[in-house]
């Protein structure tokens, strides 16, 4: 048979975004023998060259991109990790009759507003909230709240925008906070929310007609308050069976409170006393290398893959394909300015349970004060006996790449 004719008999998947974070999503589906055609606004976007075809459009661009999937006959279209793609992704498969999230879902899924009142509705525990629109609003939300507060976009990703607000604290505070969660927002201006303590987790999964698989529950370690930058994972979970299963369960009602009947789910909740409190639910994968790296190491599952069939409205194969065992990731920060040096302390590649290591900057790169993710200058994979010994093995190779930087010169 012609290559081309083999070629038209393979399905076609569409991947939205070809930066670093989607490439697994279009390596996953070449392997599994679809064609690809990966869509990114930069042309020098990995993922592009790998790709069957390309497109280079802005990812809000609906008209182009349905446009291009119905001139390639696509039969599916996923994102990983990007809320920004969503709307698009769902207009495109409700255009194309394609298995995948509804609009109204992945509005709710990429609005925090929207998602606070479907989870409400549902009964779905989740923290007191009020939506502002303007610095009155907000000054009156925190004072009627009355505890600590969190001051966030209605619409991001990425911990961008987010400050933790003391109680008691002066206007002009409240003011910042606004101001800074409005400026990172893509719409519908700021939630103002009651702070939930306890720690954090995420909770993986994958949706196929309407049912539910949990696939694992992520720790999470973050850089605390005032920003709460995501600095670390492992899994599986170190917490009780009980625990576990209660962040499970927390995890499926709100996915079911959002609707999300036909996607993957990436739900992120602290567990108080009174038990989970959900953060936030999008209706994809998580990104931070959480299911690109750390599912398939801990589960032996083939996440990614499973979602490409899901996307393909095939049933998702979730039997373990490698070992399981624990695993780690650890993001590097360094001192604001400008990269100098970096530094590699003996041959990493001899540290114990390494699966990867990047550095994201180069020398004369600008770091930025850490105050979201895109503060983060490397990370760091590995696995471990236990998730304690993963995060140890993590950390020792964390300790042993020096991101150096030197003030930036007064203009
Ligand atoms: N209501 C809240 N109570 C406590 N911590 C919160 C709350 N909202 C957000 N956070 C903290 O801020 C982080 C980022 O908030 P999140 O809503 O997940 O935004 P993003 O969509 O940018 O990830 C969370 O992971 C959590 O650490
Ligand atoms: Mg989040």
């Amino acid at each position: 048979m012609s290559p081309m004719r083999l070629a038209r008999q393979a399905r076609t998947l569409m991947v939205l975004g070809a930066r670093r974070a989607q490439l697994p999503a279009i390596q996953t589906a070449l392997a599994m023998g679809l064609r690809v055609v990966a869509v990114d606004p930069d042309p020098a976007a990995p993922g592009l060259a790998l790709a069957t075809l390309a497109g280079v459009y802005d990812l809000a661009d609906l008209g182009a991109i349905l446009k291009l999937a119905r001139a390639e006959e696509i039969d599916g279209i996923m994102t990983l990790a990007a809320d920004y793609p969503m709307p698009t992704l769902a207009a495109v498969c409700a255009e194309m009759c394609l298995p995948g999230p509804r609009p109204q879902v992945v509005d709710a899924a990429t609005n925090k507003r929207l998602m606070r009142l479907a989870l409400r509705a549902a009964g779905v525990p989740c923290p007191l909230s009020h939506h502002a629109s303007n610095l009155e609003e907000a000054r009156k939300a925190v004072a009627k709240l009355a505890t600590d507060t969190i001051l966030k976009p209605a619409a991001s990703q990425g911990g961008r925008g987010i400050t933790r607000v003391a109680a008691g604290s002066a206007p002009e505070v409240v003011d910042w906070a606004y101001l800074r969660a409005l400026k990172e927002t893509r719409a519908d201006g700021v939630m103002v929310e009651q702070f939930i303590e306890g720690p954090e987790f995420s909770v993986e999964s994958l949706t196929h007609g309407g049912q539910t698989h949990v696939i694992a529950v992520t720790d999470k370690l973050t850089s605390g308050a005032p920003y709460y930058v995501e600095l670390g994972h492992s899994q599986p979970s170190r917490w009780t069976d009980a625990q576990v299963e209660s962040l499970r369960r927390a995890a499926r009602s709100a996915i079911s409170a959002l609707g999300i009947d036909q996607a993957a789910g990436h739900t992120e909740l602290r567990l108080t006393a009174q038990g989970p409190v959900i953060m936030e639910v999008a209706a994809r994968l998580g990104g931070g290398f959480i299911n690109s790296h750390l599912v398939p190491l801990s589960t032996g599952i083939d996440l990614v893959g499973a979602c490409i069939q899901v996307a393909l409205g095939d049933p998702p194969d979730l039997t373990p394909k490698r070992p399981s065992g624990a695993a780690a990731i650890r993001f590097l920060s360094a001192t604001p300015g400008l990269v100098s040096s970096i530094e590699r302390l003996g041959e990493l590649s001899e540290q114990e349970g390494l699966v990867e290591a990047d550095v994201y900057v180069r020398p004369g790169d600008l770091v930025p004060e850490l105050v979201d993710a895109g503060g983060r200058v490397g990370h760091v994979i590995c696995r471990g006996r236990d998730p304690d010994h993963a995060l140890a093995l993590a950390e020792r190779a964390m300790d042993r790449i020096h991101v150096l930087t030197r003030a930036r010169e007064a203009r």
